[in-house]
């Protein structure tokens, strides 16, 4: 099978890293890229933005299948563009993309089907949004409608904080994602993310993950795309695993389909696992990042059959394995991440590769025959162990044979499952 992946992030060199195990590959081609992808796939220059020219590519190509990466380009409707022309895609329409395109989509869909998820509002003005927050009380949370590279929430502990955000909102700060406002009761207890395949009929449950939003050591500092994350999460029990399965996501794939726009690609469930159970947060329609990085460290079974599958309705009977290890990664950020950093930093050298750990590659690039740092979040140090603990060990020795001068991350990635352990 040739293959087109559509990405240049951790996320992307992960899957481009698991894809390229698999004996179904006969040719594997990426764009826009970075090094760690370029050494599993060739590297294509293509607009991933210009629709038609990913068509042309596939066609003169003979591409079989094309992966997507990120939600970006399944919002502006790649996958729609790509199915209307027979090319068999993993990743869902625009429609269906709208439960990570718009948070007041997916929580009419929850009030619909009974999910679980916090009590909400929808607003499209300030003042009606400051009156019904004002009459909650905080905390409260306060969610820019539409998609604002994670940075439209915000979890506001007291009432002016929510106002202010009220007001951030309308101002434009989020652009058009904030000409909406979605104001939604505060949930309490642990979060987990829960990923399954979805062939817009059937459902296979992946696996759990943990990350740590917050840039600094202890959970502090602003939000960014994810510092770190383990798999599986220890919150995410059978038990809960299954209730998740039943209360959430299965009305999700029901509801999808009863609206005409049938879920295809990856449900990445954002939960609170409160004192009732399970609750949801939020959806993403992607693999999350840095997420996908340690589930494909622990999935035993080939990728690229999952992904075809999700893809082209033949999902029902699939059976996933995966290593019991735990697998935990690090990321490793420019200086002054998620504000501004310098960029085109040398990197001077990676750790070597062994069966355990893993570098992928997010924001780097090559200059002047070096690898240098080119974004906010850079290299994803990854590694796998019998427990949160060792692979978290394991993890940070790796890091130490990093050398990168404008880099940093971290010291506590897995710090609550760490402290579960050793309890
Ligand atoms: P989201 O972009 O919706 O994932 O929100 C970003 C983060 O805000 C989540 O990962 C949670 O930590 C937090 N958050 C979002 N909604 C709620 C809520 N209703 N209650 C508590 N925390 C929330
Ligand atoms: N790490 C969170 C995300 O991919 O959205």
């Amino acid at each position: 099978m040739k293959v087109l992946l559509i990405g240049s992030g951790g996320r992307e060199h992960a899957l481009a890293w698991k894809i390229a195990q698999s004996p179904r590959l006969t040719k594997l081609y990426a764009a826009p890229g970075n090094p760690g992808i370029a050494q599993e796939a060739t590297i294509v220059g293509l607009d991933t933005e210009d629709h038609e020219a990913v068509v042309d590519f596939c066609r003169t190509h003979t591409i079989d299948f094309v992966v997507v990466g990120p939600e970006a380009p399944l919002v502006a409707g790649l996958g729609d563009v790509l199915r209307a022309a027979d090319i068999p895609v993993f990743g869902p329409s625009a429609a269906a993309a709208r439960l990570e395109g718009s948070k007041g989509f997916t929580k009419d869909l929850c009030a619909r089907y009974g999910i679980p998820t916090g009590a909400y509002k929808r607003f499209t003005d300030a003042d009606s949004a400051k009156t019904y927050v004002r009459e909650q009380g905080a905390p409260i949370v306060i969610k820019a409608d539409g998609l604002a590279a994670g940075k439209g929430v915000t979890v506001a502990m007291s009432l002016d904080e929510a106002l202010a955000a009220v007001d951030e909102c309308f101002a434009g700060t989020f652009g058009a994602a904030g000409a909406e406002v979605v104001v939604e009761a505060y949930l309490d207890g642990e979060e987990a993310s829960f990923f399954c395949l979805c062939d817009g009929k059937s459902v296979l449950p992946l696996a759990s993950a943990q990350d740590h939003k917050r840039v600094g050591d202890g959970d502090t500092g602003p939000n960014t795309g994810g510092m770190g994350a383990y798999s599986p999460a220890p919150v995410m029990t059978a038990e809960m695993v299954e209730r998740t399965m039943k209360e959430i996501i299965e009305p999700t794939v029901r509801g999808m389909a009863e609206s005409g726009h049938p879920f295809a690609g990856v449900f990445f469930a954002g939960l609170m696992i409160t004192e009732k159970g399970p609750e949801l947060i939020e959806y993403n329609v992607r693999f999350g990042d840095p997420e996908c990085q340690v589930l494909m460290m622990r999935l035993e079974s080939d990728l690229l059959p999952l992904l075809f599958a999700a893809a082209t309705g033949t999902l029902e009977g699939m059976k996933t394995e995966w290593r019991d290890d735990v697998a935990l990664t690090v990321v490793m950020a420019s200086r002054g991440y998620p504000g501004a950093y310098e960029k085109n930093t040398p990197i001077a050298a990676l750790p070597d590769a062994s069966a355990a750990t893993k570098v992928f590659h997010a924001g780097t690039a090559m200059k002047d025959g070096g690898l240098v740092a080119t974004g906010g979040r850079v290299l994803n140090v990854t590694a796998t162990g019998k427990t949160v603990g060792e692979a978290k060990d394991a993890a940070y020795a790796a890091i130490r044979d990093v050398s990168w001068e404008n880099g940093f991350y971290r010291n506590d990635i897995g710090w609550r499952a760490v402290a579960r352990e050793t309890a």
